[in-house]
């Protein structure tokens, strides 16, 4: 599959099979991310790899976190099985350097975050980026031991689609939000 082509037939897959990807694919999405254009060079990223029983710890510090909250904690509890792998994208921007504007850091992570779905779409895997209130829970950023400067960018849930036939989500088009000068 070419790069046009994954990108134009890539989709947020919500549902997955519960076979395990292989971990050298895991590691080839990984690899995908860290090639993400970065100003200044600063990568300013991170990633946890969860699988297996790993997935219930996350729900379990996503569950509490919810809870203190005032929420039902069953609620969420499972929310990690929704995939035998989730892959947490960790920013670590890193603008206390000079130079480097805070913005752009998250635009190299936003970057990482779209190379790891593209290529798992290219190895035939589905994937799914998501964030909420999870990755800002005091729980779920201990469980994932997460320094002070870090932040959750996004939960990648990466597995087997379940629906291959799943329609594409809509967009306008590219001519609407297109203003061309001198071309
Ligand atoms: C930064 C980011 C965060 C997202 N978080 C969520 C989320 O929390 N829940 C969700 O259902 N989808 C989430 N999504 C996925 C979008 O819902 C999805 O990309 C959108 O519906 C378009 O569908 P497509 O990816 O199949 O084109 C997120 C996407 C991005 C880029």
């Amino acid at each position: 599959m070419d790069a046009l082509e994954a990108i134009m037939t890539r989709r947020s897959e919500p549902r997955m099979l519960e076979e395990v990807p292989p971990r050298e694919h895991i590691e080839r999405l990984l690899e995908a991310g860290v090639r993400a254009p970065t100003h200044h060079l600063t990568e300013p990223w991170r990633f946890i790899v969860l699988a297996g029983d790993e997935r219930l710890r996350l729900g379990e510090a996503w569950a509490a976190g919810a809870a203190a909250e005032g929420q039902d904690p069953d609620r969420f509890k499972d929310k990690g099985l929704r995939a035998p792998v989730i892959i947490c994208v960790i920013g670590r921007p890193k603008h206390h350097l000079p130079k480097v504007v805070e913005v752009e850091e998250h635009h190299a992570v936003g970057a990482a975050m779209q190379n790891i779905l593209l290529a798992a779409h290219a190895l035939g895997l589905g994937a799914m980026i998501r964030t909420g209130a999870a990755g800002f829970y005091d729980e779920v950023r201990e469980y994932l031991r997460l320094d002070k400067d870090e932040y959750v960018a996004g939960f990648i849930y990466v597995g087997y689609p379940e629906d291959k036939e799943r329609p594409f989500t809509r967009r306008t088009s590219f001519a609407e939000k297109t203003e061309w000068r001198g071309m």
